[in-house]
């Protein structure tokens, strides 16, 4: 299996076999990732994270796993300190970054920026968001929390739930659950349903996901709830959006009607739609799923770069 040099741009980029692949890798990468082990793996490589939009846990956890791995990394947080404002395009930004670095993750508002990107760096180029298109590095430390969490992935009843219209981690996750044989139910107010491509994707692999708006009754068979937050940053229309807020919210008592076992996950930041009082339930993984994507990400950029391996 060769991931040396690859972009990361879509999970679709991956077969079954290869995300596998990363996901064992993972475990055997995890003690790094908590310091227990130590490792110079990526000594003297370079990461450049180039951030055209606001992230804590992407960013934060990419770094980290730089760290962890020996490497050092560059970059930006916030555009408007860089060239940008003088006008420069992404595509000569990513020139500079692509000079200076080994490796590159760049998140940016508008979908098929990354994608761009690629084009024009010749190092691997990974996808940290863009726009409401993909966030495959997410998508893997999620499968990576379903999987450990819940020991395998297929067969497991899986709602996605909140913004599925704008919110680019469930774009990515339902097709990967989808490849991995989940029973997948999306639940979402009517004017933000999963895009017909998403569903079509999930189709085309053999799974016919339901769509409701009914959360109480999708909740009863789940064994997994993703929530989302409403990503009012995508509204074109303010009004629209203080429609939605608040359609939704998790708490103790809803939960009473789940059942026993289910997991509740979200990529974060949660804004309304989780109640603080689920955090100290068994039910919560958020923040043991935010810390996996040290981890993931270690495993990906060893692999992408290095072509080594622990
Ligand atoms: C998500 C994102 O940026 O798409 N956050 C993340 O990367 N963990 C989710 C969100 O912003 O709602």
């Amino acid at each position: 299996m060769n991931f040396k040099g690859r972009d990361v741009v879509s999970i679709k980029d991956f077969s079954k076999k290869e995300i596998t692949y990363i996901l064992d890798y993972t475990k055997r990468i995890y003690p790094y990732a908590i310091g227990k082990k130590h490792t110079d793996l990526l000594k003297r490589k370079i990461l450049s994270l180039l951030f055209f939009e606001p992230s804590t846990r992407t960013r934060l956890s990419f770094e980290s796993a730089m760290n962890r791995l020996g490497g050092s990394s560059i970059g930006f947080a916030d555009p408007s300190a860089t060239s940008q404002k003088k006008g420069e395009s992404l595509s000569d930004t990513i020139r500079m970054a692509d000079a200076y670095s080994d490796i590159i993750v760049v998140r940016h508002p508008q979908e098929g920026a990354a994608r761009l990107a690629a084009e024009f760096a010749d190092s691997p180029v990974i996808n940290g968001g863009d726009g409401a298109g993909r966030h495959p590095t997410q998508c893997l430390l999620d499968l990576f929390t379903i999987q450990t969490e819940k020991k395998q992935i297929e067969g497991n009843n899986i709602v996605l739930l909140g913004d599925l219209k704008y919110g680019r981690t469930v774009h990515s996750l339902a097709y990967a659950l989808a490849l991995f044989g989940a029973e997948l139910s999306f639940v979402s107010p009517s004017n933000l349903k999963m895009p017909d491509e998403v569903i079509s994707e999930c189709k085309e692999l053999g799974v016919n996901p339901t769509s409701t708006s009914n959360l109480e009754k999708a909740i009863k068979d789940a064994d997994v709830l993703y929530v989302t937050r409403i990503q009012k940053e995508r509204f074109p229309d303010p009004a629209e959006y203080n429609r939605v807020i608040g359609s939704y919210k998790i708490d103790n008592a809803l939960l009473k009607t789940a059942q026993k076992k289910i997991i509740i996950m979200h990529p974060l930041p949660r804004v309304t739609e989780i109640d603080p009082e689920v955090d100290n339930t068994l039910h919560a993984v958020y923040f043991k799923q935010a810390f996996n994507g040290v981890p993931v990400r270690m495993a990906l950029l060893s692999l992408v770069i290095g072509g080594n391996q622990l």
